[in-house]
């Protein structure tokens, strides 16, 4: 058990970040889960889970956040994302599409955890982990498709590469992939239960070393 450890999970209303903050907090972890609507918090607290409001596209948004996190964290894990806009197409993509999708992908979640870190509010030795996807990965593209998509979680492992250089230690960085999942995004077809996915990333995330910086809900490396 793991009594004591403080987590945030930006993107805690439904799928994979729901079921991520009930797994960590049933292994004894306190935790804060964020959500955009009133309607969304009360699975949450039933789980004796904290709630903050918090979009992660909003810089104004963030800083509330950040302000009102009190405890030092030990786990930052920023899940929030969205698929892009449905058309999927970069032929059509209008500047505000794509903006959104980065802003909610990419940038957002970085410059959260960039400004966590800057105010002092994750542990020397903590974890920042990015939820990112296969599809990001440049050298694991071999089929294509999903280009908006795949541009914005490409963008986000960029970024947790700078960052990770950049903190030369002083927290651990980490892009994860949680497999393919039955959620509103992975869709009804997807092999994985989000239980199955939530507690492999939990146990991932509770491993004190050896982890690959760009790894799936199994601890298994995956290709940059
Ligand atoms: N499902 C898969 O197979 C799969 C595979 C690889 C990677 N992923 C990644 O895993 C993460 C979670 O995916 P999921 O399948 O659980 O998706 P989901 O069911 O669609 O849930 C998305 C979550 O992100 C939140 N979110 C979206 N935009 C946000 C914003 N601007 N600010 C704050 N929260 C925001 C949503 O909150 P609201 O309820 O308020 O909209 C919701 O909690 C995503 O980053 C996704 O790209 C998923």
């Amino acid at each position: 058990m793991a009594d004591g450890r403080t987590a945030l999970i930006v993107g805690a209303s439904r799928g994979i970040g729901l079921g991520l903050a009930k797994d960590l907090r049933a292994r004894g972890w306190r935790v804060t889960g964020t959500v955009r609507r009133p309607e969304d918090e009360a699975a949450l607290r039933e789980a004796g889970i904290e709630v903050e409001r918090a979009d992660i596209a909003d810089a104004a948004s963030a800083d509330t956040l950040i302000e009102r996190v009190s405890a030092p964290l030990d786990l930052l894990v920023v899940n929030a994302g969205v698929s892009g806009p449905r058309h999927a197409s970069v032929e059509e993509v209008t500047a505000e599409e794509l903006g959104e999708l980065m802003m909610t992908n990419a940038a957002g979640p970085v410059r959260l955890a960039r400004r966590l870190l800057a105010a002092g509010k994750i542990t020397d030795g903590g974890t920042v982990a990015l939820m990112s996807s296969t599809m990001g990965s440049v050298s694991d593209n071999k089929s294509g498709g999903y280009d908006l998509y795949r541009m914005s979680k490409a963008a986000l492992n960029m970024a947790v590469r700078s960052l990770d250089a950049e903190l030369k230690g002083r927290a651990r960085v980490l892009s994860l992939h949680p497999g393919w999942v039955q959620t509103d995004m992975g869709g009804p077809n997807a092999p994985l239960s989000v239980e199955d996915s939530a507690r492999g990333l939990a146990s991932v995330l509770e491993r004190g070393e050896g982890v690959p910086p760009f790894v799936d809900y199994k601890g298994d490396a995956l290709p940059w």
